[in-house]
């Protein structure tokens, strides 16, 4: 049985989930998902051996925390008491904590709970921060919140813990390393921006370059080569269909629903770009 995201990420592939199912491969071995984010697949998947990784140490406190039994029941008691305290004031309050100098320092199961607590009650439910890596949204003027379905968070707490799963917390070229031919890897990076002027300024916020898009690109040849089933995806830009012209592209239309700027909502053209 399949599980749900703990948390709403921007690029989310909840939506996406069913037409990924469809287009990656029937059979493989060990699954990696170097850009976990949410993870929609790997949570609808739940693979016996997985690597997944994010750069995002906040949101990588959380699978660490789910994946330990101690861990588990402590972000659990802590994400009670966010409940029970919720109030705009409260929230401004635990939004502050990343910019105390001992933040990096504190428990991880408290600060997977404080990421899990700001995603549920900030606007629009996001995460962002600002140009000094500190979380930066606005309250969400929820009165009442609700941070996790109990019996989604078993399921993951229960699949971390009796499969063999990798969780790191890096760049995605190290995460793949050890991806061997029979493997499964799916890419899905922060989206090379549209082209139109609304979206341009989305490179600086992830920080992720053109320069990082052809990274990307070099390394998912390289693990064709090997062998190893790969399925990206990202939007359907100019520089993608160049950069991912050799391979399969499948293209998709998604419905964007989170976005900081209102004006990029709506549909958008997507691809899956597969190897097989
Ligand atoms: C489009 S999101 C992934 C969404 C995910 N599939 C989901 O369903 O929620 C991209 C993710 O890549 C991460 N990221 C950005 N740069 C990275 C890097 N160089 N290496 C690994 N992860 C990175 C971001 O933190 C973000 O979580």
């Amino acid at each position: 049985m399949g599980a749900k995201p703990v948390v709403k990420w921007a690029g989310g592939k909840r939506q996406l989930v069913y037409k990924l199912i469809e287009y990656m491969p029937k059979e493989f071995k060990h699954y990696y998902e170097p850009f976990v984010g949410g993870g929609a697949l790997l949570f609808e998947l739940l693979p016996k051996k997985a690597t997944i990784n994010d750069v995002n140490d906040d949101l990588i406190c959380i699978y660490r925390s789910l994946a330990n039994e101690e861990y588990y029941h402590l972000m659990l008691n802590e994400l009670d008491k966010h409940e029970f305290n919720h109030s705009e004031e409260y929230y401004y309050k635990v939004r502050m904590m990343d910019r105390e100098p001992n933040y990096k320092s504190l428990p991880i199961w408290v600060r997977a709970a404080r990421t899990i607590y700001l995603n549920k009650s900030c606007f629009n439910v996001l995460y962002r921060v600002n140009s000094k890596g500190y979380f930066n949204v606005p309250f969400g003027k929820k009165e009442k919140i609700n941070t996790y379905d109990k019996d989604n968070m078993e399921i993951i707490h229960y699949y971390f813990k009796t499969n063999d799963v990798t969780i790191l917390n890096g760049d995605f070229a190290k995460a793949v390393e050890n991806a061997k031919a029979g493997d499964f890897v799916y890419f899905d990076p922060p989206y090379d921006p549209l082209e139109n002027k609304n979206s341009f300024t989305s490179y600086s916020k992830d920080n992720f370059t053109r320069d990082d898009q052809e990274r990307l690109a070099n390394l998912f040849m390289e693990l064709s080569k090997k062998g190893v089933y790969v399925m990206l995806s990202n939007h359907n830009t100019s520089l993608i269909k160049e950069l991912y012209k050799d391979y399969n592209i499948h293209i998709v239309h998604a419905k964007r629903v989170i976005n900081s700027d209102s004006n990029g909502r709506g549909d958008v053209e997507e691809v899956i770009v597969t190897n097989y």
